[in-house]
Protein backbone atom coordinates (compact mmCIF):
# COMPACT_ATOMS: atom_id res chain seq x y z
CA UNK A 1 0.00 0.00 0.00
CA UNK A 2 1.44 3.56 -0.97
CA UNK A 3 4.12 2.37 -2.63
CA UNK A 4 4.72 5.60 -5.46
CA UNK A 5 6.25 4.65 -8.56
CA UNK A 6 4.66 6.46 -11.41
CA UNK A 7 1.61 4.84 -13.57
CA UNK A 8 1.71 5.72 -17.24
CA UNK A 9 -0.19 8.84 -17.23
CA UNK A 10 1.94 10.50 -14.62
CA UNK A 11 -0.29 9.22 -11.93
CA UNK A 12 1.12 8.12 -8.29
CA UNK A 13 0.93 4.13 -8.43
CA UNK A 14 -0.48 2.75 -5.63
CA UNK A 15 -1.15 -0.78 -5.01
CA UNK A 16 -4.59 -1.58 -4.73
CA UNK A 17 -5.77 -5.00 -3.59
CA UNK A 18 -9.86 -4.57 -3.90
CA UNK A 19 -12.08 -5.40 -6.33
CA UNK A 20 -13.04 -2.87 -8.41
CA UNK A 21 -15.65 -4.71 -10.59
CA UNK A 22 -18.36 -7.10 -9.73
CA UNK A 23 -21.25 -8.67 -11.23
CA UNK A 24 -22.39 -7.52 -14.54
CA UNK A 25 -24.19 -4.48 -14.21
CA UNK A 26 -27.87 -4.34 -15.70
CA UNK A 27 -28.48 -1.23 -18.31
CA UNK A 28 -29.87 1.18 -16.08
CA UNK A 29 -26.80 0.79 -13.69
CA UNK A 30 -24.51 1.53 -16.68
CA UNK A 31 -26.57 4.85 -17.67
CA UNK A 32 -26.76 6.05 -14.28
CA UNK A 33 -23.00 5.59 -14.15
CA UNK A 34 -22.61 7.25 -17.43
CA UNK A 35 -25.11 10.20 -16.86
CA UNK A 36 -24.79 10.83 -13.70
CA UNK A 37 -21.92 9.90 -11.76
CA UNK A 38 -19.77 13.10 -13.48
CA UNK A 39 -22.16 15.45 -12.19
CA UNK A 40 -21.52 14.24 -8.86
CA UNK A 41 -17.51 14.21 -9.07
CA UNK A 42 -15.52 16.33 -7.27
CA UNK A 43 -13.44 18.33 -10.50
CA UNK A 44 -10.15 17.42 -9.72
CA UNK A 45 -9.89 14.46 -7.43
CA UNK A 46 -8.58 12.50 -10.79
CA UNK A 47 -5.44 12.74 -11.54
CA UNK A 48 -5.65 13.19 -15.44
CA UNK A 49 -8.05 16.35 -14.65
CA UNK A 50 -5.66 17.62 -12.05
CA UNK A 51 -2.00 16.50 -12.45
CA UNK A 52 -0.25 19.29 -10.56
CA UNK A 53 -2.66 18.35 -7.72
CA UNK A 54 -3.92 21.82 -7.05
CA UNK A 55 -6.04 21.51 -3.46
CA UNK A 56 -9.83 21.37 -3.09
CA UNK A 57 -11.30 22.89 -1.12
CA UNK A 58 -14.28 20.52 0.15
CA UNK A 59 -16.39 22.50 2.12
CA UNK A 60 -17.04 25.14 -0.78
CA UNK A 61 -18.30 22.13 -3.44
CA UNK A 62 -22.04 22.88 -2.02
CA UNK A 63 -23.24 26.68 -0.61
CA UNK A 64 -24.34 25.91 2.74
CA UNK A 65 -22.22 23.62 3.87
CA UNK A 66 -19.59 24.74 6.41
CA UNK A 67 -17.83 21.36 7.33
CA UNK A 68 -16.66 18.27 5.02
CA UNK A 69 -16.78 14.24 6.24
CA UNK A 70 -15.28 11.72 4.69
CA UNK A 71 -15.75 8.22 4.19
CA UNK A 72 -13.58 5.62 2.88
CA UNK A 73 -15.40 2.52 1.39
CA UNK A 74 -18.64 3.44 1.46
CA UNK A 75 -19.66 -0.24 -0.39
CA UNK A 76 -23.60 0.57 -1.70
CA UNK A 77 -23.33 3.95 -0.29
CA UNK A 78 -26.42 3.62 2.98
CA UNK A 79 -24.28 4.65 5.86
CA UNK A 80 -22.84 7.89 3.58
CA UNK A 81 -26.44 8.64 2.43
CA UNK A 82 -27.96 8.19 5.45
CA UNK A 83 -24.86 10.69 6.99
CA UNK A 84 -25.67 13.11 4.46
CA UNK A 85 -29.32 13.76 4.74
CA UNK A 86 -29.18 13.96 8.65
CA UNK A 87 -26.52 16.63 8.76
CA UNK A 88 -27.25 19.15 5.76
CA UNK A 89 -24.62 21.92 6.76
CA UNK A 90 -21.86 18.87 6.25
CA UNK A 91 -20.41 18.05 2.51
CA UNK A 92 -20.03 14.28 2.63
CA UNK A 93 -17.14 13.11 0.39
CA UNK A 94 -17.04 9.10 -0.20
CA UNK A 95 -14.72 7.18 -2.05
CA UNK A 96 -15.36 3.69 -3.54
CA UNK A 97 -13.15 1.89 -5.80
CA UNK A 98 -16.41 -0.77 -6.48
CA UNK A 99 -18.41 0.25 -9.43
CA UNK A 100 -21.12 -2.20 -8.63
CA UNK A 101 -21.58 -0.12 -5.20
CA UNK A 102 -21.03 2.97 -6.40
CA UNK A 103 -23.65 2.08 -9.58
CA UNK A 104 -25.95 1.24 -6.02
CA UNK A 105 -25.44 4.25 -4.52
CA UNK A 106 -26.56 6.62 -7.58
CA UNK A 107 -29.31 4.50 -7.84
CA UNK A 108 -30.13 5.48 -4.46
CA UNK A 109 -29.58 9.00 -5.00
CA UNK A 110 -31.59 8.70 -8.45
CA UNK A 111 -34.59 8.29 -6.35
CA UNK A 112 -33.48 10.64 -3.23
CA UNK A 113 -31.42 13.21 -4.74
CA UNK A 114 -29.23 15.27 -1.70
CA UNK A 115 -27.38 18.23 -3.29
CA UNK A 116 -24.54 17.62 -0.25
CA UNK A 117 -22.80 14.20 -1.54
CA UNK A 118 -19.92 13.67 -3.68
CA UNK A 119 -18.72 10.36 -4.93
CA UNK A 120 -15.43 9.53 -5.97
CA UNK A 121 -15.59 6.34 -7.87
CA UNK A 122 -11.73 4.98 -6.62
CA UNK A 123 -9.31 4.74 -3.63
CA UNK A 124 -9.48 7.03 -0.83
CA UNK A 125 -5.61 7.58 -1.04
CA UNK A 126 -6.37 9.91 -3.80
CA UNK A 127 -8.03 12.28 -1.80
CA UNK A 128 -4.92 12.94 0.20
CA UNK A 129 -3.20 14.25 -2.38
CA UNK A 130 -5.62 17.63 -3.17
CA UNK A 131 -6.77 17.78 0.51
CA UNK A 132 -5.23 20.40 2.28
CA UNK A 133 -4.54 20.05 6.20
CA UNK A 134 -7.38 19.95 8.27
CA UNK A 135 -9.87 19.51 5.50
CA UNK A 136 -12.42 17.14 6.82
CA UNK A 137 -14.32 17.54 10.48
CA UNK A 138 -15.49 13.70 10.66
CA UNK A 139 -13.67 10.19 8.58
CA UNK A 140 -15.70 6.99 8.51
CA UNK A 141 -13.84 3.88 7.60
CA UNK A 142 -16.92 1.70 8.31
CA UNK A 143 -15.97 -2.57 7.74
CA UNK A 144 -12.68 -1.91 6.16
CA UNK A 145 -11.10 -5.19 4.15
CA UNK A 146 -10.40 -7.17 6.67
CA UNK A 147 -7.57 -9.31 4.81
CA UNK A 148 -7.42 -11.90 8.02
CA UNK A 149 -3.61 -13.50 6.75
CA UNK A 150 -0.83 -12.16 8.25
CA UNK A 151 0.79 -11.39 5.58
CA UNK A 152 -1.56 -9.27 3.82
CA UNK A 153 -2.11 -7.12 6.94
CA UNK A 154 0.03 -4.53 4.76
CA UNK A 155 -2.83 -3.84 2.68
CA UNK A 156 -5.30 -3.07 5.69
CA UNK A 157 -6.57 0.53 5.46
CA UNK A 158 -5.83 2.22 8.54
CA UNK A 159 -1.88 1.13 9.04
CA UNK A 160 1.67 3.58 9.36
CA UNK A 161 0.96 4.66 5.74
CA UNK A 162 -2.33 6.37 5.84
CA UNK A 163 -2.15 7.27 9.96
CA UNK A 164 0.38 10.77 8.80
CA UNK A 165 -1.86 11.73 5.81
CA UNK A 166 -4.88 10.71 7.83
CA UNK A 167 -3.90 13.17 10.72
CA UNK A 168 -2.97 16.08 8.20
CA UNK A 169 -6.14 15.90 6.55
CA UNK A 170 -7.93 15.90 9.95
CA UNK A 171 -8.71 19.19 11.05
CA UNK A 172 -8.12 19.63 15.30
CA UNK A 173 -10.94 17.62 16.90
CA UNK A 174 -12.19 16.06 13.94
CA UNK A 175 -13.35 12.27 15.00
CA UNK A 176 -12.10 9.29 13.15
CA UNK A 177 -14.46 6.36 13.00
CA UNK A 178 -13.32 2.91 12.58
CA UNK A 179 -15.85 -0.05 12.76
CA UNK A 180 -15.15 -3.60 12.46
CA UNK A 181 -16.60 -6.86 13.54
CA UNK A 182 -12.77 -8.45 13.40
CA UNK A 183 -10.66 -8.85 16.69
CA UNK A 184 -7.42 -8.80 14.56
CA UNK A 185 -8.16 -5.79 12.96
CA UNK A 186 -9.39 -3.91 16.48
CA UNK A 187 -5.72 -4.78 17.52
CA UNK A 188 -4.28 -3.71 14.60
CA UNK A 189 -5.62 -0.16 14.61
CA UNK A 190 -4.80 -0.02 18.05
CA UNK A 191 -1.65 -1.24 17.69
CA UNK A 192 -1.19 1.34 14.75
CA UNK A 193 -2.74 4.46 16.57
CA UNK A 194 -0.28 4.13 19.63
CA UNK A 195 2.59 5.42 16.77
CA UNK A 196 0.59 8.31 15.46
CA UNK A 197 0.06 10.46 18.59
CA UNK A 198 -2.09 12.82 16.48
CA UNK A 199 -4.71 11.28 17.52
CA UNK A 200 -6.13 10.29 20.81
CA UNK A 201 -8.43 6.96 21.13
CA UNK A 202 -11.81 7.95 23.32
CA UNK A 203 -12.84 4.73 25.23
CA UNK A 204 -12.97 4.73 28.84
CA UNK A 205 -14.60 1.63 28.96
CA UNK A 206 -15.84 -1.52 26.84
CA UNK A 207 -18.88 0.23 26.16
CA UNK A 208 -17.39 2.90 24.59
CA UNK A 209 -16.69 0.70 21.64
CA UNK A 210 -19.45 -2.04 21.96
CA UNK A 211 -22.08 0.69 21.46
CA UNK A 212 -22.72 2.10 18.12
CA UNK A 213 -22.09 6.48 17.68
CA UNK A 214 -25.65 8.02 18.79
CA UNK A 215 -25.83 8.75 14.97
CA UNK A 216 -25.20 5.14 13.67
CA UNK A 217 -27.45 4.43 10.77
CA UNK A 218 -25.50 0.74 10.41
CA UNK A 219 -24.41 -0.73 7.17
CA UNK A 220 -25.21 -3.37 5.14
CA UNK A 221 -21.62 -5.19 5.47
CA UNK A 222 -22.41 -4.83 9.26
CA UNK A 223 -26.01 -6.39 8.77
CA UNK A 224 -24.07 -9.39 7.61
CA UNK A 225 -21.44 -9.36 10.39
CA UNK A 226 -24.75 -9.69 13.34
CA UNK A 227 -26.52 -12.16 11.46
CA UNK A 228 -23.65 -14.47 11.24
CA UNK A 229 -22.92 -13.90 14.81
CA UNK A 230 -19.66 -11.45 14.75
CA UNK A 231 -20.15 -8.23 16.66
CA UNK A 232 -19.18 -4.91 15.79
CA UNK A 233 -16.29 -2.57 17.71
CA UNK A 234 -16.78 0.77 17.05
CA UNK A 235 -13.37 2.58 17.74
CA UNK A 236 -13.30 6.66 17.85
CA UNK A 237 -10.45 8.71 17.89
CA UNK A 238 -10.30 12.50 17.98
CA UNK A 239 -7.33 14.72 16.66
CA UNK A 240 -5.32 16.38 18.78
C1 LIG B 1 -16.09 -4.80 3.72
S1 LIG B 1 -16.58 -3.55 2.63
C2 LIG B 1 -17.59 -2.50 3.66
C3 LIG B 1 -18.49 -1.59 2.87
C4 LIG B 1 -19.35 -0.62 3.69
N1 LIG B 1 -18.53 0.33 4.41
C5 LIG B 1 -20.25 -1.35 4.65
O1 LIG B 1 -19.96 -1.34 5.86
O2 LIG B 1 -21.25 -1.96 4.19
C6 LIG B 1 -15.10 -2.58 2.46
C7 LIG B 1 -15.18 -1.59 1.32
O3 LIG B 1 -14.01 -0.78 1.30
C8 LIG B 1 -13.67 -0.52 -0.05
N2 LIG B 1 -12.24 -0.13 -0.10
C9 LIG B 1 -11.17 -0.94 0.02
N3 LIG B 1 -10.04 -0.24 -0.10
C10 LIG B 1 -10.40 1.06 -0.29
C11 LIG B 1 -9.68 2.26 -0.51
N4 LIG B 1 -8.35 2.27 -0.56
N5 LIG B 1 -10.37 3.40 -0.69
C12 LIG B 1 -11.73 3.39 -0.66
N6 LIG B 1 -12.47 2.28 -0.47
C13 LIG B 1 -11.82 1.14 -0.28
C14 LIG B 1 -13.99 -1.82 -0.76
O4 LIG B 1 -14.17 -1.65 -2.14
C15 LIG B 1 -15.27 -2.26 -0.04
O5 LIG B 1 -16.42 -1.80 -0.70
Amino acid sequence: MGKLTPREDGAPWRNFYGRRRGKTLRKGQKSLLEERLEALSVPGLAWAENPERRLIDFRALEPGCVEAWLEVGFGGGEHLLAMARANPSALLLGCEPFRNGVAMCLAALEASPLQNVRVHEGDAREVFDVAPDAAFSRIFVNYPDPWPKKRHHRRRFIGPETLPHLARIAAPGARLHVATDIPDYVRHVLEAMRAAPEFRWTAEGPEDWRRPWADWPGTRYEAKALAEGRPPHYLTFVRV
